[in-house]
């Protein structure tokens, strides 16, 4: 027998039999359930999406309970100890791993479309020279769209193509010129010589050397660091990339909204705000005032706690063993000490443990981003890099979704009934 869930609707006394299909029932299934003719049927309300599935994926599985995450069935700490983030990209894209023709091919086309209109180095100009770069980033990006205006053909396979080469090549130039602009440093162009990460750090931090010398430790940790965000499954900005790519809106114009949502502290901009936070705290001496605060209500732990982790992040574990090795080259982050402590002090703290807060991705990358000499400005920039990927994917996924329309949700309206206008002479107060 299939599997259903039988409801009883006491007004009326009617029983209805709602299939469950992966654990859901339809929404929209739910609309048979009238109490009368003029009832439009039962709805449901999800502020927030707590528990609602919005589309079929397979690019990104999540047990939070178990702490797994997994890009189309590799678990991350393989991809992580084994992978590039350029092969985990074509991975979450087009759902296999490479050949190594493809990935051959693939590495190719990321590498011949890293440079940028010079235009859009102009547009850059324009910006005050304390622009936060990651209100640059989203602008440029949604500017692309008049760059780029074959863009528009999104149910063309060979342009959408087109799109994602120039997008996941074009994301390291543009946080590159933001950041070289915010300190009056001219741009440098990119470098086809250097791997993906190799040529980013050259684009931001080559001066008057011919050529610039890579460490390393620090590009594989900073590929690592890409690797772990290259996707989430349906957070904010990837709901965000799916609904305004519902309207048939062009990538580039999805992608500016898409940064947009993931600069806001409670999600990308997390990171950054984790920094802060560990400067305001300036010594261990101070962590458990602080911990104090944030129970009785006065701020949040940044970097703790994550709507679908109930446990340790997976990503914030590989994150620490990736801190240890940066350090090693560029010594130790000061600020790792309070880190630490206020991870020991939380993670035995019944407020902590009763609501299953544990640190997530943004707890320790921000430190290793300041050790490798990023501005804190810098660290939402530095997730929506990798996470142009995630968004790709994502987006075309919905695009090709035959279920998918443009999305349109319910609401509750709780304002006033229908009234007639009041002249202005006649208004009270
Ligand atoms: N510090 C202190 N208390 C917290 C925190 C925190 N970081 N996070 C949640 N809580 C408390 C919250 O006050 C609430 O308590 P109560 O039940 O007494 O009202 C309870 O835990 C549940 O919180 P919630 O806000 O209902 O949980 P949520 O699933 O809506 O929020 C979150 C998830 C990530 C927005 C939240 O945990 C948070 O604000 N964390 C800090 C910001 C952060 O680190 N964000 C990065 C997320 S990971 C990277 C990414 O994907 O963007």
């Amino acid at each position: 027998m299939a599997d259903t869930l039988t409801i009883t609707d006491n007004r009326t006394g009617k029983t209805y039999e709602i299939p469950i299909a992966d654990g859901t029932i339809r929404a929209t299934d739910l609309r048979q359930i009238k109490a009368g003719p003029d009832d439009q049927g039962l709805a449901t309300y999800d502020p927030a999406f707590m528990n609602t599935a919005a589309c079929r994926s397979r690019i990104t599985f999540i047990d939070g309970d178990r702490g797994i995450l997994m890009y189309r069935g590799y678990p991350i700490e393989q991809l992580a100890e084994r992978s590039t983030y350029l092969e985990t990209a074509y991975l979450i894209i087009f759902g296999e791993l490479p050949t190594a023709t493809q990935l051959q091919q693939w590495v190719r086309e990321i590498t011949y479309h890293t440079m940028l209109h010079e235009n859009i180095k102009k547009l850059m100009e324009g910006f005050q020279y304390d622009a936060h770069p990651m209100g640059v980033f989203l602008s440029t990006v949604g500017a692309f769209s008049t760059f780029y205006p074959d863009a528009k053909k999104i149910f063309d396979e060979k342009s959408r193509l087109k799109q994602i080469h120039r997008l996941i090549a074009k994301v390291p130039t543009i946080a590159a010129y933001a950041y070289r602009h915010s300190i009056g440093r001219p741009y440098v162009y990119p470098d086809n010589d250097l791997s993906f990460t190799g040529n980013f750090l050259n684009m931001l931090f080559k001066m008057t050397e011919l050529k610039y010398q890579v460490n390393p430790v620090l590009e594989r940790a900073l590929d690592v660091l890409f690797i772990l965000h290259a996707d989430h499954e349906q957070n904010c900005s990837t709901s965000a990339m799916r609904n305004i790519g519902s309207s048939h809106a062009d990538p580039y114009s999805s992608m500016a909204g898409a940064a947009a949502a993931l600069y806001g502290p409670l999600h990308g901009g997390a990171n950054e705000a984790v920094l802060r936070m560990l400067t305001e705290i300036g010594s261990v001496a101070n962590v458990p005032a602080f911990i104090k605060r944030v129970k009785g209500g006065e701020g949040r732990l940044m970097g703790f706690g994550h709507r679908v982790y109930k446990s340790y992040d997976p990503r914030a574990k590989i994150i620490k063993q990736t801190a240890d090795q940066v350090f090693e080259v560029t010594g130790r982050n000061p600020l790792l000490e309070i880190a630490l402590e206020l991870e020991r002090i939380a993670l035995e703290d019944e407020y902590f443990i009763s609501r299953k807060l544990y640190p997530n991705v943004d707890f320790y990358s921000g430190l290793i981003y300041q050790a490798m000499g990023f501005p804190v400005e810098m660290f939402p920039v530095l997730f929506a890099i990798p996470r142009t990927s995630g968004w790709i994917a994502q987006w075309e996924e919905m695009l090709l979704d035959p279920e998918q329309k443009i999305a349109r949700p319910k609401q509750i309206y709780t304002g006033a009934r229908r009234r007639d206008y009041v002249p202005l002479p006649d208004r009270q107060g």
